[in-house]
């Protein structure tokens, strides 16, 4: 064994493994609102040698030496990302969006202190105050949802629970929810009550960068997000912040709550904020509103409900409540095909989150690969022969068209593997 030998050859059994899960990737329509595809850049930088290095705190103030390096990463990806969004400071390290906000959270708030968050099963996520994560165990966590008739958050009856539940951070932002969220609105409660003000762009990020959706820095104290969604760069995480919070934050961040950083991934992030000031990452994002779009309105027109009645953004929300079928069933019948979808609970959903009476469908990663509306139409098509009629005869036919559809849009523009 020597440290240049080649995968392939020092580990067959995970090239294999990795091989395969590219071939998965290429031959079926990933229609996961919340995966992408990052770029052979994004990947080159995250499988560098910055890896080896141990680089606990921030530039100019580590806690190792040779960090003279990858303070310049660092510190790149820090001013790529507040030009892209604009924000005050920029704390580049967290892992993930999870360890983002349980960060941001530790930031401002203390054990037992009170937050407000979206309801999972209205569409905020596990890390908004739910009694399954830290987030609703360490805090003492109250939840808003939608309207279980529009499905639109019905800021009135938020600021009510605001008013009576009086929480130190308020938390907007979600995982499953198409339209536009007002972060005007929700700013004006969270200073009505004093509480800080967060919003989680995880799923937003790319269209917010590009102008697609409204910037929540201009409204909020503190900004987190994923950089590996709509934002199309390495798994990760990211926050802004307002100066006067800036200290905490990064405290927070390490020593509070990471060791070192994972500076390889930090160069990626930094590539990606690059790739998201491009015209032509603009000019994706549009698409993949315009996907969703379309997407959206050829299942409406076969007969789909779509909560909310149709997307602002890169998803859309299927209620599967009249049909025969639940989320649990278009998502495995839909797996047998090769289209990858995942079931959603829908607001007031009377099923399990194991079962659930929704799908989730989303753009990015099919945009990504140059899918654009006819493709999307095709798709819709798809999805409905197989819901219809699960039958062997329909998958086989369908799974055999969704590997000439993907064939047509190679994942990397036919380069060879590295
Ligand atoms: C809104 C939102 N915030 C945070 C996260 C967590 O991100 P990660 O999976 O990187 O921890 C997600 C993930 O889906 C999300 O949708």
């Amino acid at each position: 064994m020597t440290l240049t030998d080649r995968l392939e050859d020092l580990d067959p059994q995970i090239f294999e493994l990795i091989q395969r899960e590219t071939e998965r990737q290429e031959s079926g329509l990933e229609l996961i609102a919340s995966e992408n595809v990052a770029s052979r850049a994004v990947m080159e930088a995250t499988g560098s040698p910055l890896t080896n290095k141990y680089a606990e705190g921030y530039p100019g103030k580590r806690y190792y030496g040779g960090c003279e390096v990858v303070d310049e990463v660092e510190r790149l990806a820090i001013s790529r990302v507040l030009s892209l969004f604009g924000a005050d400071h920029a704390n580049v390290q967290p892992h993930s969006g999870a360890q983002a906000n349980m960060g941001a959270y530790l930031a401002v708030l203390k054990r037992g202190d009170k937050l407000m968050g979206m309801s999972l099963p209205h569409g905020g996520h596990l890390t908004h105050g739910s009694k399954v994560n830290h987030s609703g165990q360490i805090f003492d966590s109250v939840q808003y949802g939608v309207d279980e008739t529009t499905g639109l958050i019905d800021l009135d009856r938020v600021r009510d629970i605001a008013l009576q539940e009086r929480p130190k951070l308020v938390v907007a932002g979600a995982s499953a929810y198409p339209r536009i969220i007002d972060f005007a609105g929700f700013a004006q409660i969270a200073h009505e009550i004093d509480a800080t003000f967060l919003v989680d762009m995880a799923h937003v990020a790319g269209l917010v960068a590009t102008g697609h959706y409204p910037n929540p820095v201009d409204h909020a104290d503190i900004v987190t997000s994923t950089t590996h969604k709509t934002l199309r760069g390495p798994r990760g995480g990211f926050i802004l912040c307002r100066q006067e919070l800036a200290k905490a934050v990064d405290k927070s961040i390490f020593p509070g709550g990471q060791g070192g950083p994972l500076e390889h991934v930090i160069a990626a992030k930094a590539v990606g904020f690059w790739e998201a000031q491009q015209p032509s990452f603009k000019e994706y994002a549009g698409q993949v509103i315009r996907n969703a779009a379309k997407l959206g309105e050829t299942l409406l027109d076969r007969g789909y409900d779509l909560v909310t009645g149709g997307t602002d953004t890169h998803l859309i929300l299927v209620d599967l409540q009249s049909k025969a079928y639940t989320g649990k069933d278009a998502e495995e019948a839909l797996g047998r095909v090769g289209i990858h979808i995942n079931k959603n609970t829908v607001p007031g959903d009377p099923r399990s989150p194991f079962v659930t009476s929704g799908m989730r469908i989303g753009t990015p990663a099919v945009t990504a690969r140059g899918m654009e509306e006819d493709e999307m139409v095709k798709i819709a098509d798809f999805i409905d022969r197989v819901l219809v009629s699960p039958d062997d005869a329909t998958i086989a036919s369908v799974a055999a068209e969704v590997c000439d559809l993907a064939e047509g849009f190679p994942l990397y523009a036919a380069a060879p593997t590295p």
